[in-house]
């Protein structure tokens, strides 16, 4: 598998740089005319517009990998290449708890990011998210005070301090305030008639309630809790016509009067919306003649009533959620069983709000914030405002336990403390017509956020020193722009030369060769009689009818003049050190130097940097190897004779003239050659027993050249007489000497004899009365046979 992946690499990366040699790539290949042009191409490109680049025959791509322009001869000034980058410019600590006031909280980390982006180009960036414990609150309970909520309402008087002391154990910041909506005070919501009806709605059923309104504010947030359960008792239900409320138009006024509501920059706004009925929406105001769309502005008068009510219509769900996303409020949908499923279809197109079951006398309004506002808090959700349109954000989440969540930009299920981060991928995919846009990333309903200014590196500075009506662009036809001209209109080529009236199809004449051929042979456009070529995937083609390119040239095993050179309309021209029709012929001939010095030890000629062995048995990278050829010495011996002496074999037989080239250099003696220390010194004896010496070296063109030295050196003839004197003499001394040494044996010899004989008789005094050869007179016989006397 390993092997097949390298071989897959290997295959990949001989592509890659096949496809550098021609020159052509995503750059180059789109015929880009325009600087801007060019940096939409792809990122990696950048365009040089240096005035004299690509001018005189090459037509080299001003829109090029950045690489190839610089050694293309742009200047690194004249180069225009934006990059993508990513800056964090603010990036405070996540905050730990809220203390007291939350102004110095921070719940989302960085805080600013200034980016610049190539169209094409993406850069990635992390978001941290944190919420903090014990953050304040901000409680605003919006009631629907319709008939049908009287026992609602008579609940909820009982309630306050129980929500006080329940909200407190989430948060010891609490505020809470209270406004209450009934419908539009127009007909046909409203009772109109009779006159009565106005003041106290409910007379028919002999009842009393309060006349119908909008929407009023009735407590701005308060940490006084007492307060609140203080208004709420004061309230009485109204009652209204038709069955839907108009419930939306309050939560408008609740979410956009800040001031007179209180909402806190530094706080989680929790807007509750009880009511037990189907509500109005947008266009709805059509059936009471209402056709001014509201304007999504606050329009509370002095005695904090909503006074636009029956001047706007409903505000749609869109506008809603517009504004309590610029202002930071998290709806919660209290409401009755018999509409849950209706609001549920709300909240589902209301991003960032929640609808709980309230029960008929709303008993159970206090768990239901509860688990409301843990269910906010458990979720962190990244909302985007202001984002262009050209730019793609993706995001993948790290939410709990670090698991990824690929293309998600929410977290839930979390606890208060958690910290969870998003990665986010902006891509931009255009260029915008503005140089750069700030826009907001944030969680929904924190008032933290993430600024990201982007820069769009759409445009090439060089575009600021344009100029107009450029001398450069025939005398003013066009405008010179990052070293091209862009034409005026009617005026065409390259320095805008031509004009379109003055060109008449005969001009396609002067673009072909001979009638009949092609026009620019194929590979290029007639324009006003000059021939302007297309550089293809292969290379650039130029030349009057676009017959030169730089790709068609002799190849030698698949390389482009064998890699020695350039190809320039068809013809290798070789790198120097090289030569031949493909450059493949190495001039050096350092390589075919024997380790004895000699080009091709003699035993061959050097081509193209190679030996060439001629010498019959000779092999090897310099014809170093030959057991069966002579040494040089030898082969060299009968040249000297028949060039030198004029005699031997190859003179007998006239052949000296065609095997011996070498130059022939005489001398007085042999001496080492600077120019080639490793000479090679040879001698031999001729016919006349003269031992003839000579020396023959390679100079660097690898002509050998043989020194001999002028005069052989002959044996003079041996004297007789000294050798005859010197024979007998040395007889005569051999003779003396083996006369001596015999003298001396034979008078060592008589002394040991001598003294032997002295010793033997001195032996022979002392021993004179035993004489062994001395035997008794008497003898002594005994008869074996004789008994008796
Ligand atoms: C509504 O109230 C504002 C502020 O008090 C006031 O300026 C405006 O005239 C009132 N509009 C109507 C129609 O009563
Ligand atoms: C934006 O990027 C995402 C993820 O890379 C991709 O799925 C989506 O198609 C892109 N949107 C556009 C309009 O290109
Ligand atoms: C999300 O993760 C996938 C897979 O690891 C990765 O390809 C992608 O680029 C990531 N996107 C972002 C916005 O980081
Ligand atoms: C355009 O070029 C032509 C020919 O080179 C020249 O005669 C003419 O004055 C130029 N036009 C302008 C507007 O300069
Ligand atoms: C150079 O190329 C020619 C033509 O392809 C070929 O015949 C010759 O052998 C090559 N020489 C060397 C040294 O490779
Ligand atoms: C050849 O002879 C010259 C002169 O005698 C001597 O200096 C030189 O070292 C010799 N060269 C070799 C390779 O023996």
């Amino acid at each position: 598998m390993g092997a097949f992946s390298d071989s897959l690499l290997i295959l990949f990366l001989s592509l890659l740089s096949a496809s550098n040699v021609f020159g052509s790539n995503i750059c180059t290949s789109q015929g880009v005319t325009t600087c801007q042009h060019c940096l939409l191409v792809h990122p990696t490109c950048a365009w040089c517009s240096q005035e004299e680049y690509g001018r005189g025959g090459s037509g080299a791509s001003r829109c090029d990998l950045k690489a190839n322009l610089l050694k293309g001869g742009c200047t690194s000034d004249d180069l225009e290449f934006p990059s993508s980058t990513v800056n964090i410019q603010e990036d405070s600590p996540l905050s730990d708890k809220a203390s007291g006031t939350a102004d110095d909280v921070t719940q989302i980390r960085p805080q600013k990011i200034h980016m610049a982006l190539r169209p094409g180009d993406s850069k990635h960036f992390t978001v941290s998210v944190k919420q903090v414990e014990d953050y304040p609150v901000d409680l605003y309970y919006l009631m629907d005070l319709s008939y049908s909520m009287m026992n609602d309402l008579a609940r909820l008087r009982t309630l306050g301090n129980e929500l006080a002391v329940t909200m407190g154990r989430t948060t010891s910041n609490l505020r809470m305030g209270f406004g209450a909506f009934v419908d539009k005070t127009i007909s046909p919501y409203m009772y109109t008639h009779p006159a009565m009806a106005l003041e106290n709605p409910c007379y028919k059923d002999g009842q009393t309630c309060v006349a119908q309104f909008g929407f009023k504010h009735v407590l701005s947030l308060t940490e006084k809790v007492a307060r609140f359960t203080e208004e709420v008792k004061k309230q009485q239900v109204s009652r209204n016509r038709d069955a839907p409320e108009g419930g939306f138009d309050s939560i408008m006024q609740a979410v956009v009067c800040k001031e007179k509501i209180g909402w806190r920059p530094d706080a989680s706004h929790l807007l509750v919306f009880t009511t037990d009925a189907i509500t109005h929406i947008a266009l709805d105001g059509r059936i009471a003649g209402i056709v001014q769309p509201n304007d999504g502005l606050c329009h509370l008068d002095v005695d904090n009533v909503y006074n636009k009510s029956a001047v706007l219509d409903y505000p749609s769900l869109a506008l809603m959620t517009d504004k309590m996303s610029e202002n930071n409020i998290n709806l919660v949908f209290a409401v009755t069983s018999q509409v849950v499923p209706l609001y549920k279809e709300y909240s589902k197109l209301i991003p960032g709000s929640t609808v709980g079951l309230l029960s008929d006398d709303s008993g159970n309004v206090i768990q239901l914030i509860e688990d409301a506002y843990a269910k906010i808090r458990s979720k962190v959700e990244l909302e985007l405002l202001g984002v262009p349109e050209e730019l793609n954000l993706s995001f993948n989440a790290t939410c709990q336990n670090g698991e990824v969540i690929l293309g998600l930009k929410s977290c839930s299920g979390l606890k208060i403390g958690d910290t969870v981060s998003f990665n986010v991928e902006a891509q931009l995919r255009g260029c915008p017509k503005e140089k750069s846009r700030t826009f907001t990333i944030k969680p929904r309903g924190f008032k933290d956020s993430l600024e990201v200014t982007v820069d769009f590196a759409c445009s090439c500075d060089c575009e600021a020193e344009a100029q107009a009506n450029s001398p450069l662009c025939s005398n003013g036809n066009g405008t010179y722009e990052c070293g091209v001209c862009q034409c005026h209109k009617g005026r065409l080529g390259p320095q805008c030369q031509c004009s379109v009236e003055d060109y008449s199809p005969s001009d396609d004449a002067n673009c072909s060769p001979k009638p009949g051929s092609p026009i620019c042979g194929g590979r290029g456009d007639c324009l006003c009689g000059q021939c302007s070529c297309h550089d293809n995937e292969f290379g650039q083609v130029w030349g009057k009818f676009c017959e030169c390119d730089d790709f068609n040239c002799l190849r030698f095993k698949g390389a482009l003049c064998s890699d020695h050179g350039k190809c320039g309309c068809g013809i290798c021209q070789c790198d120097a050190g090289w030569k031949g029709d493909n450059c493949n012929c190495s001039t050096q001939i350092d390589t075919c130097m024997s380790s004895i010095g000699m080009l091709c030890s003699g035993r061959g000629y050097c081509q193209c940097g190679v030996c060439q062995c001629t010498q019959p048995g000779a092999y090897g990278d310099t014809c170093e190897k030959c057991p069966t050829c002579p040494d040089s010495c030898t082969l060299k011996t009968k040249c000297v004779e028949c060039q030198h002496f004029k005699r031997g074999q190859y003179t007998e037989d006239s052949s000296c003239s065609t095997i011996c080239k070498d130059e022939i250099k005489v001398v007085e003696e042999l001496v080492v050659h600077e120019s080639n220390a490793a000479a090679v010194n040879c001698s031999y004896k001729d016919e006349d027993d003269c031992v003839v010496h000579f020396q023959y070296y390679d100079d660097e063109t690898g002509k050998s050249i043989l020194f001999v030295v002028k005069e052989p050196e002959c044996p003079q003839g041996p004297d007789i007489l000294v050798v005859l004197l010197a024979v007998t003499g040395a007889i005569l001394l051999l003779g003396l000497v083996g006369l001596l040494i015999w003298k001396l044996l034979v008078t060592i010899h008589d002394h040991r004899e001598y003294a032997k004989f002295e010793e033997e008789r001195s032996k022979a005094k002392w021993d004179t009365a035993n004489n062994p050869l001395y035997k008794g007179a008497t003898s002594t016989f005994t008869n074996v046979a004789y008994r008796g006397t």
